[in-house]
């Protein structure tokens, strides 16, 4: 089975109206669209997004959201719904980052409410799963993932409108990758339990690598099995890095 690869930039709360040449460049390094053969996406603060959607017309690369609420409107003052998301251009949003989950305590119950909200608003949703390293420590990686997969991936969710990215929390933003034996071991786990929830629809959802990806290790990642991309933060803020991991996503 083969899927097709996604290689997603998470802006995360970095910039400001000047990086938008940042897509322009991607864009420009690229040759003017996305490779046919794989998904590029970038997510960026929602502050940009409908301004770098109309950036990307005609060029093949996505624009996506960070988060969204698990409710489709009302009062929830600073939140942003899934509809709006849509309604700016994006195609996918990411939830349940480990991010989101530490700073706003996030649950796996809220994560999956989004990520319901996202698929129902037509948008391809990225659930985010990974240990801290005290639980890697404690051997308790792969029961925490595993939770993580099944309490946060909603009925209904499927390879077409569903991601998942393993993103061990200790490997964010730090400089350390996990080894390729223990990516591949992670991935090999989700693999199983997408397959045990969802029959069919689900158990060939891609699933992404996410933890200090960088131009000099993105290759030998992106080679493992069942990784089936990258979720890319820090390298994905400047167009030369992240076309350097595009490309050696093939
Ligand atoms: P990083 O972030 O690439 O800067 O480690 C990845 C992420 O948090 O999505």
């Amino acid at each position: 089975m083969t899927r097709r690869r996604l290689i997603a930039g998470n802006w995360k709360m970095n910039g400001l109206q000047s990086a938008r040449k940042e897509l322009v460049d991607l864009i420009a390094r690229l040759g003017g669209e996305a490779p046919t053969d794989r998904d590029v996406l970038l997510c960026p603060p929602a502050t940009l997004l409908a301004d770098m959607v109309r950036d990307s017309a005609d060029s093949g690369v996505s624009l996506g959201g960070q988060d969204c609420h698990y409710e489709t409107h009302g009062a929830h003052t600073g939140d942003i719904s899934a509809l709006m998301l849509k309604d700016a251009g994006a195609g996918y949003v990411i939830v349940g980052h480990s991010e989101r989950r530490a700073d706003h305590g996030e649950t796996d119950e809220m994560v999956k409410a989004k990520a319901k909200v996202a698929i129902e608003a037509g948008l391809i949703a990225i659930v985010c799963v990974g240990e801290t390293l005290a639980e890697r420590e404690a051997d308790l990686a792969f029961e925490v993932v595993g939770r993580q997969v099944e309490g946060s991936v909603p009925d209904g969710a499927s390879a077409e409108n569903c991601v998942l990215a393993y993103e061990p929390v200790w490997a964010i933003g730090t400089g350390k990758v996990a080894t390729i034996d223990d990516i591949a071991a992670m991935h090999a786990h989700i693999r199983a339990r997408l397959e045990g929830m969802g029959g069919a629809g689900l158990k060939n959802a891609r699933i992404l690598y996410g933890g200090s990806v960088k131009p000099a290790n993105a290759a030998q990642i992106f080679q493992t099995p069942n990784v089936d991309g990258g979720l890319i933060g820090g390298a994905s803020l400047r167009a030369g890095d992240f076309f350097a991991i595009i490309s050696a996503c093939n």
